[in-house]
């Protein structure tokens, strides 16, 4: 950035002719743009101020990860969050989404209190506040502390209280400046992909099932938390929901996607929207479910968070846990250079579905496109693939409000490229490009599209 607030892109003055900009004549008057991020993802600063490790420290030190990539310093969010805070406010979001680092505040999980940690979040609240940006916070975004882990993390009963504790936590200390709370980000993907080692003489399903139902609990837990702390909160968690659609035409891969479907879609917002588990899924949770359960995890929401990027090619494949696995996408499908396909209808299918089911107002507190920018000669990194991506998705998500989706906030994954998880940092998904060596951010020509859009918006 220059001192005129202009990109390294030498389009000084430059303005998105309106033709290039979605219409969002269904949207509210009082929708909310905003971005979002994660921790792990952008914090760094792994091991200072007392942080404790965290299962993807962890993780990162086995070498797992492309390139043997770490989030040591990721961002390096955790130094440079001003810097950031000024980036959204250039951009002019109403709203930012980012999550607290369980193992910043309580290094051990529970027990003694990290002073530093909490400290970081102040600062940056703080900062977020003063921009005029309401920071939106989300409990917990898969950095799950080690020591939990190590004691057997969700798969046991436990971790609901352990969940409660650290929830009590953030809402005495945050709960005077932050009103928005997300207690879990997409806790179908971390049950089914997550990194935890199988449980001695268990099979994965079981404790797959078990840690399903323990996260439920735990969110109802954290709801409750902040309710009775937090005067005037309003509470989500957020959902990652994709039509998950067969990769053949044969009935094994049918049946296959609507396992794939049940667990995927459903196994969370279902319980603690409805009071209900699929029903196909109940053999196996019931187990583990005690009298009164299902009233903690069924808490009032306020609303629906929809994380939401494409659709899910699914096949049939005995050896892997509950039969299915990814397949192949349809021959042709326009994809994002990562290779995940583009089709904005299912977008909007999935607010309808969304809308039709829980009966909650929806925030889309993600949705992006991933790619692998790079810095033209000049400088400028010019991404029309987002642009063009974002274009389409807002436009589905209009449409959707116009026929009555009670839709009521957009956020873009993400402010900046960060540390991808099994990626690492070969996927790009920011509006600002990060120089790994440097790291500079560089804004790239969506990053200015999106502030065009949100002004126009809000000029309506
Ligand atoms: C979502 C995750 C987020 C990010 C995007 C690309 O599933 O919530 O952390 O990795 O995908």
């Amino acid at each position: 950035m220059n001192s005129n607030g202009n990109s390294a892109s030498g389009q000084a003055g430059h303005l998105t002719p309106a033709s290039e900009l979605p219409s969002t004549i269904g949207l509210r008057p009082d929708f909310i743009w905003g971005v979002s991020t994660s921790s792990f993802q952008i914090e760094g600063a792994t091991q200072e101020d007392g942080r404790g490790p965290s299962v993807w420290d962890v993780y990162c030190q086995s070498g797992g990860v492309k390139n043997h990539d770490t989030g040591d310093i990721a961002c390096d969010h955790y130094h440079r969050y001003r810097e950031d805070v000024a980036l959204m406010k250039q951009l002019g979001v109403q709203a930012y989404r980012f999550s607290v680092a369980w193992p910043r505040v309580l290094p051990l999980g529970r027990g003694s209190v990290n002073e530093p940690g909490l400290a970081f979040y102040d600062r940056l609240i703080d900062e977020l506040l003063a921009a005029g940006i309401e920071p939106w916070l989300c409990l917990y975004h898969w950095d799950l502390p080690q020591a939990l882990a190590d004691a057997g993390g969700w798969t046991c009963r436990e971790s609901a209280a352990w969940f409660a504790d650290y929830a009590t936590l953030v809402a005495t200390r945050f709960g005077d400046r932050v009103k928005r709370f997300a207690t879990f980000n997409e806790p179908s993907m971390f049950s089914l992909f997550g990194r935890s080692p199988d449980t001695p003489g268990r099979s994965r399903e079981d404790d797959l099932h078990r840690t399903i139902h323990h996260v439920n609990l735990a969110h109802g837990a954290a709801v409750d938390v902040l309710r009775e702390k937090v005067p005037g909160a309003s509470i989500g968690c957020i959902h990652n929901v994709q039509p998950c659609r067969p990769s053949s035409g044969s009935e094994a891969d049918a049946a296959a996607a609507t396992v794939m479907g049940s667990y995927w879609n459903n196994a969370f917002p279902d319980p603690q929207c409805r009071g209900e588990y699929p029903a196909s899924m109940r053999p196996a949770i019931d187990p583990f479910v005690q009298p009164g359960d299902l009233a903690r995890i069924r808490r009032p929401l306020d609303w629906f968070g929809l994380n939401h990027y494409s659709p899910v090619y699914v096949r049939a494949e005995a050896t892997a846990m509950l039969g299915f696995d990814f397949g192949d996408k349809p021959a042709g499908a326009p994809l994002t250079p990562i290779g995940w396909p583009i089709d904005p209808d299912a977008f909007g299918e999935t607010l309808r579905i969304v809308g039709k089911s829980y009966g909650l107002p929806i925030y889309v507190l993600e949705n992006g496109y991933g790619s692998f920018d790079e810095p033209d000669p000049a400088g400028a990194v010019i991404d029309t693939g987002r642009i063009r991506f974002l274009r389409a998705y807002i436009e589905a998500m209009n449409s959707a409000a116009c026929d009555g989706v009670d839709i009521r906030g957009y956020f873009i994954w993400s402010l900046l490229d960060n540390f991808e998880w099994d990626q690492g940092y070969s996927n790009r998904f920011g509006l600002a490009y990060v120089d790994y060596a440097s790291l500079r951010r560089i804004p790239k020509s969506s990053f200015r599209w999106y502030a065009d859009l949100i002004k126009a918006a809000q000029q309506r």
